[in-house]
């Protein structure tokens, strides 16, 4: 098959950027699906890490690399992306594309705020703040639904039709900041002495077309078909990596709703985001081997207490352990992520949602030394017993209690590079994947080296 999906089967984090990477080798062009600036993926290419939050994965080796029409791209994030590779990419952005401006992070800051405010801290199930990464992916995505929005191809148009639209949506969204109480700022996130802190900066209409104006400048050169152009690719036997962002329980419609991202996010939607039918695909499912969340809304799993932000001194020993050893931190906001048991009853929904052809189990190495290992088989709710998950239903979902069953631990495997050499724990745990899913683990990541991989039979593109 020439094209190749590659899924997040969790809720995001999961460790997409190695996988992606180790099948770009062989990849003709690689294409970015959903999201936008809220996705920080992490590469190790040689001794250096590499994090891009817009650009395709395709750039590291400098193959062809395209950014679809349902990905919001922050022009000025973009330019210093691409300032990092001297402007020398051959990227191509669809036309259709939509373009997150500074107000889009404005309304989406203050969403959030309102939100938290109403709350009072109760974020557990469906009410409060959704945890958002603040990078305006919400508000973008609305303004295409209204046909209000700003597309590439506008924002590389006529100057003043782009100003023109620019101060119609800056009013539209002072108008309902205002509405909250609110002012019209916009969050600039830090890091202080390891905390999390949002700092207000104001921001007026002059920047926002300023931002504009000049990106579409810069940026109107690598203006590409997308569509078309991966259609002609798999016409031509070309091989196509389709790089999917977030995860699937952050999935629009079969995510937690409304603690999601606001893109579709399954395997099946990639042919709607890039423009093309229903070609015959692999779709490589990105399993960790712990689930993390970061943002509100319940994990059934959760060692951390269900709280958000993580509160660290009510957070199981275990969840401390792996948050340390994964570094699970934001790659966009630096915010401590929430850590949980493996959970089948996810991940046999997020199968049914997705169709996974391969399973490429990431981090595995760090669930070392944890004896016994915990997972999740089954939910009870409401004292009923059951395996399948209402991702619909927050509030059954905070109900739930897991069900566990225990799997002897291992020592370290970060060393091993052939399936016949895991330990028995780390192959009963596959073995539970394969039979939740029906699908081959067939990409076993156990470090963070490219050469840190146990590939079973992994064919990308048969
Ligand atoms: P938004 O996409 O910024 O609107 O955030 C909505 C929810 O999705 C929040 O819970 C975010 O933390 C989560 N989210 C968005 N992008 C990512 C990602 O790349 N990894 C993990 N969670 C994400």
């Amino acid at each position: 098959m020439p094209v190749l999906t590659i899924v997040g089967a969790l809720w995001g984090d999961e460790g997409k950027g190695k996988v992606t990477d180790a099948v770009n080798e062989e990849a003709d062009l690689i294409v970015k699906t959903n999201g936008g600036a809220n996705a920080g993926t992490t590469y190790v290419v040689g001794d250096k890490q590499v994090i891009l939050h817009l650009l395709p994965s395709g750039v590291l080796r400098k193959k062809r690399s395209l950014l679809a029409q349902n990905i919001v791209m922050r022009p000025e994030l973009l330019c210093k992306e691409l300032e990092e590779f001297n402007w020398d990419v051959d990227l191509g952005i669809d036309p259709r594309l939509h373009v997150t401006l500074p107000y889009h992070l404005a309304l989406d800051y203050a969403r959030e705020k309102a939100a938290d405010i109403k709350a009072k801290g109760d974020n557990k199930t469906s009410g409060g703040a959704i945890g958002t990464t603040l990078s305006g992916i919400g508000p973008t995505y609305e303004q295409q639904k209204s046909r209000a929005g700003i597309r590439f191809c506008d924002l590389c148009g006529d100057e003043t039709k782009l100003k023109a639209k620019v101060k119609s949506n800056y009013e539209y969204v002072k108008g309902i900041i205002s509405q909250l109480g609110l002012e019209m700022v916009m969050p600039d996130r830090k890091i202080i002495e390891g905390k999390y802190i949002i700092e207000d900066v104001p921001l007026t209409l002059e920047q926002c077309e300023e931002l504009a104006v000049e990106s579409g400048k810069k940026l109107k050169k690598y203006m590409a078909d997308v569509s078309s152009e991966v259609y002609d690719a798999v016409k031509a036997g070309k091989k196509v990596v389709l790089q999917g962002a977030q995860g699937t329980l952050l999935d629009i419609a079969f995510g937690n709703y409304p603690k999601v991202t606001s893109s579709d996010v399954r395997a099946p939607a990639v042919y709607t985001a890039v423009g093309i039918p229903a070609f015959p695909m692999k779709v490589v499912g990105i399993v960790k081997a712990y689930p993390t969340k970061v943002g509100s809304g319940p994990v059934v799993t959760c060692l951390d207490c269900q709280k958000w932000p993580v509160d660290e001194s009510v957070s199981d020993p275990v969840a401390k352990l792996i948050r340390g050893r994964g570094k699970e931190f934001g790659a966009t906001t630096g915010r401590a992520r929430r850590v949980g048991w493996p959970d089948m009853v996810v991940l046999k929904y997020s199968q049914q949602l997705n169709g996974f052809t391969d399973i490429a189990l990431t981090r595995f190495d760090l669930l070392c030394d944890i004896n016994p290992l915990k997972v999740c088989t089954a939910y009870e709710i409401d004292g009923k017993t059951t395996d399948k998950y209402p991702g619909w239903d927050l509030d059954a979902l905070a109900r739930a209690k897991p069900v566990y069953t225990e799997i002897e631990g291992f020592p370290d495997i970060s060393n091993v590079r052939k399936y016949e050499d895991l330990p028995s724990g780390a192959k009963k745990f596959v073995e539970l994947i394969e039979k939740t899913t029906g699908a081959p683990v067939s990409i076993i990541s156990v470090g963070p080296e490219r050469n840190q991989t146990i590939f079973r039979d992994f064919k990308a593109f048969e």
